[in-house]
């Protein structure tokens, strides 16, 4: 008999949260009675005495239009490689019965976890230790293989489309080459996607390794056919062929995910300094992730919070919501984190971004 649940989001944050984070409370108060526990900072909020409030319906009232995730949040809390420092030395421990206890001291009957493929990943082996667990997709990055689409991501494309119509404007005026860095990690959605949207000329992803003589060949004679600027979109994971990503700190130095960044600056520097081109360079970062989620994020993060509700009440634990076309569906987290959503270098957008005349780097 379900009387209080428990919500934490983990990783990144990602326009859409506070929208999960309602449509949970509305749906569990509303129309079950049931007590809600917001978790604060992810898996971190259950490592030492819990740290969590209760959410009622005031708590979320006008949240739906905010960015960011009123429970704060945090990618370094893996309980099962929880940072811990011994004898001033940091080592990585297990400490995920800690984290079933102190769940279990909540008297909440279930968990919802939104997060990414990390935080799912967590999700699903507490579940297997025995703690009720539904799951609930996030990111921007759209590498979530069992939902057609993260919320967050629309946001983020959105965002970069407008960057890139700014540019054009600046770069025509001054004949130089723009390049655009966005995030995405290994995935090339987003640049993809905003770089058609935003008219880009040329688009680099982690999916298509690049071959840096014919991009710049492919300016130079963009150049010599009157077009004054070119827009170069390229995606955070994207790198040369027989090259490697560029790392700004590996996982072991940032005890996560490795973080990446650096590969505009490594292409706009082959474009200046060996063929003379005239080069800036945008690295448009956490914009991407900030401020208020566009109307598509904000249904589909109402649709996921009502939705994880609906299967704490059937008892699908272990499971997670997922759009699947035009429906939100459940299918076990296991299938959905195994593996990435990635471009498809033969599939129908990059079909579609080179039929248009963008150069895909290859
Ligand atoms: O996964 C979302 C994301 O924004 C990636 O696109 C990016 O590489 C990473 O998170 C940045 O993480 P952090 O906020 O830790 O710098």
């Amino acid at each position: 008999m379900i009387q209080t649940i428990a919500i934490l989001n983990g990783g990144g944050d990602c326009p859409g949260l506070n929208g999960v984070i309602r449509g949970v409370v509305r749906a569990a108060v509303l129309q079950r009675n049931w007590r809600v526990l917001g978790i604060e900072d992810g898996f971190d909020g259950l490592v030492d005495r819990p740290r969590y409030r209760d959410l009622d319906l005031a708590c979320v009232q006008g949240i739906l239009p905010r960015g960011g995730t009123i429970l704060g949040t945090s990618n370094r809390g893996n309980p099962f490689r929880y940072p811990v420092k011994v004898d001033g030395k940091v080592c990585l421990q297990d400490v995920s019965e800690r984290v079933l206890n102190n769940f279990r001291q909540l008297g909440a009957q279930a968990l919802i976890a939104v997060g990414g493929d990390g935080t799912l990943k967590i999700a699903r082996r507490l579940n297997d230790m025995g703690m009720p667990v539904v799951g609930v997709p996030k990111t921007i990055d759209n590498d979530l293989r069992g939902t057609d689409v993260t919320f967050g991501y629309n946001t983020a494309v959105s965002i970069v489309t407008e960057a890139l119509d700014r540019l054009q404007t600046t770069a025509e005026s001054h004949h130089r080459v723009m390049v655009l860095e966005v995030m995405g990690r290994d995935a090339g959605w987003i640049a993809l996607e905003s770089g058609i949207a935003g008219s880009a000329d040329v688009i680099l992803i982690p999916e298509i390794p690049f071959d840096l003589e014919k991009v710049c060949r492919h300016i130079v004679r963009r150049r010599s056919a009157g077009n004054r600027a070119t827009i170069v979109v390229v995606a955070e994971g994207a790198f040369p062929v027989g090259g490697h990503k560029v790392v700004q700190a590996t996982a072991e130095e940032t005890f996560g995910l490795e973080r990446l960044g650096g590969i505009g600056h490594y292409v706009a520097d082959a474009f200046e300094r060996v063929h003379g081109l005239e080069t800036r360079v945008v690295v448009l970062g956490h914009v991407q992730r900030g401020g208020s989620p566009t109307h598509f994020d904000r249904i589909l993060a109402s649709r996921f919070g009502v939705k994880a509700v609906d299967l704490i009440d059937r008892g699908q634990f272990g499971e997670m919501v997922v759009l699947k076309g035009r429906e939100v569906v459940a299918m076990p987290i296991e299938d959905a984190v195994c593996t990435q959503n990635r471009v498809d270098p033969k599939g129908n957008l990059v079909w579609t971004a080179e039929q248009l005349g963008i150069m895909m780097g290859r």
